[in-house]
């Protein structure tokens, strides 16, 4: 704690006087051999009926006194757009196996008060149902991920559900939408098939679950043709590859009456069962151990990729991780089970490693929703009744906006060493990716807390004039935003210019850099 206290403290005389000693990490990327492209789905985000979450984070309601769309709150909206959430995961989680459809549809005062046993016990009031997410999403311009009841609802339930949304006909169900103030047709692109259903989704083994899976699949349809549907399956939960193998192997005998495109993975940064790492106020220790962990993700794609390469060599479905993000000990005072937690620089460089891992394996990392989106888990946003801020791990997200869609390019480092106690981390991690305009982006964490790191950033056939972006910084590992200085970490602008071809930048310690060179 003393030597990070102390090298945090001095890091601006540390920039100087490294510089000198030190010859920079040359980080080159090879314009020739354009790798996958970064599916824009890998920043998809997570809302679950779960504490703060929907109700006060997302939902006020039109009488409230915060500005408010149809009782959607306008700040965190126009937050959510500016970052092109792609796509959002709702309404769980857990939740989603005990969420029945209908509660949350027709007039808001009819609606039934239902519990939600996972989160808290406490009451759930429908309120924000179906109509309202839908409404959200398409406010933020996201794409509706919805999850189906497959622990404890029918297959009849999530197919009536279904055809509920999508149906253009004058169906009964097609004409209750319309009742209900929506006569077109709703588009759902992503559809998940239970969740966790080795766990809180029914404690399913793998081969019960592919039992409940091949209905799911074929009742569970879309009937909107204006709008294909990636079907997404319950994969594995850490490194056991029993439902992965299971899935696959199911998948790839299948018959002409189901399909899947996509296989959910779930791993979380969380140090250990139950949550117990600080969100703030922790030392170096735990920063490392946290790194780390996060890195570990790099392992577990790997893995359940090569299971998957074994039946689908040509990479025809899709690695969606659904759930990640850091899981840490909640806020002292914070209602119990609501996940609430701070959300620090190290939570940045948390989020910058796992985009960076799936950014390398893009060509099957197809999707990706960070947990949670707002007030729960690593949450882009905090919300305070009618006030709001931005986490260090939101300005990662809108940093790495030219990724998305963007095409992987080969990098090549030496990344050096930062260690802490007998945990040893590469000192640098870097992407990078060429853009529909033909610019070419790097991504780089500095990993080393105590340290800054001087980069030299070369593009093979390109004699670089400059670069860039942003670079976020923070006095601290663990300094946060808060509603009194919601400024204390944020982006700032870089801008280098070239000698000799190529850029050098300095890293400040533990920090995220994204620069265009060109
Ligand atoms: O994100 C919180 C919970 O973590 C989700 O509800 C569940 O799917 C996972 O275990």
């Amino acid at each position: 704690m003393l030597k990070l206290a102390m090298a945090l403290a001095v890091s601006a005389f540390a920039t100087a006087v490294s510089s000198a000693a030190e010859a920079p990490i040359a980080i080159s990327v090879d314009t020739g051999k354009p790798g996958a492209v970064i599916n824009r789905h890998i920043f998809g985000q997570f809302a679950e009926h779960l504490g703060r979450g929907i109700y006060e984070g997302i939902w006020v309601g039109p009488d409230s006194t915060i500005p408010n769309t149809r009782g959607i709150r306008n700040d965190v909206v126009a937050a959510l757009k500016a970052i092109k959430v792609p796509n959002v995961r709702w309404p769980g989680g857990c939740f989603a196996d005990e969420y029945h459809w209908r509660n949350g549809i027709g007039p808001r005062d009819a609606r039934p008060a239902t519990l939600n046993p996972n989160w808290g016990g406490v009451i759930e009031p429908n309120t924000f149902g179906t109509h309202e997410f839908m409404d959200f999403a398409q406010q933020v311009g996201a794409d509706a991920y919805l999850s189906i009841n497959v622990g404890s609802g029918t297959p009849a339930e999530s197919a009536d559900w279904l055809e509920y949304l999508t149906t253009p006909q004058p169906s009964a169900l097609g004409k209750e939408r319309g009742a209900n103030g929506h006569p077109e047709p709703y588009a759902v692109p992503m559809l998940g098939i239970g969740n966790e259903s080795w766990g809180c989704g029914g404690s399913m083994t793998p081969e019960h679950y592919v039992g409940q899976l091949k209905i799911s699949a074929r009742y569970a349809r879309n009937y909107n043709p204006a709008q294909k549907m990636m079907r997404i399956a319950v994969g594995p939960d850490g490194p056991s590859t029993a439902y992965t193998t299971a899935v696959m192997e199911a998948w790839k005998n299948k018959t002409w009456a189901w399909d899947i495109e996509g296989i959910s993975l779930h791993s979380y940064t969380v140090g250990g069962w139950p949550p117990s790492y600080k969100a703030t106020g922790f030392g170096e220790a735990e920063y490392a151990r946290l790194l780390d962990e996060t890195r570990r993700m790099e392992s577990l794609v790997t893995t359940h990729g090569a299971v998957m390469d074994s039946f689908d060599p040509q990479k025809k479905i899709a690695l969606v991780v659904d759930e990640w993000g850091a899981w840490l000990a909640p806020t002292p005072g914070s209602p119990e089970g609501f996940l609430e937690q701070q959300n620090s620089q190290r939570d940045a460089l948390i989020a910058a490693l796992n985009i960076n891992i799936f950014a390398r394996h893009a060509d099957r990392v197809r999707g990706a929703n960070i947990a949670q989106m707002v007030n729960v888990l690593q949450a882009m946003i905090l919300t305070d009744k009618e006030k709001m801020l931005l986490t260090p791990t939101y300005h990662v997200f809108k940093m790495y906006l030219p990724f998305q869609d963007a095409t992987a390019l080969p990098v090549s480092f030496q990344a050096g060493e930062y260690r802490s106690g007998d945990i040893k981390l590469p000192r640098i991690d870097a992407i990078a990716a060429r853009d529909a305009a033909g610019k070419v982006w790097f991504a780089i964490a500095n990993l080393d807390p105590g340290r800054p790191a001087e980069v030299s950033l070369g593009t093979s056939g390109i004699a670089a004039r400059e670069a860039r972006g942003e670079t976020l910084a923070a006095p601290k590992v663990d300094s946060v935003n808060t509603f009194a200085a919601p400024g204390t970490v944020v982006p700032k602008a870089v801008s280098v210019r070239a000698t000799g071809g190529k850029v050098k930048l300095r890293l400040a310690p533990a920090s995220v850099t994204v620069v265009a060179v060109q």
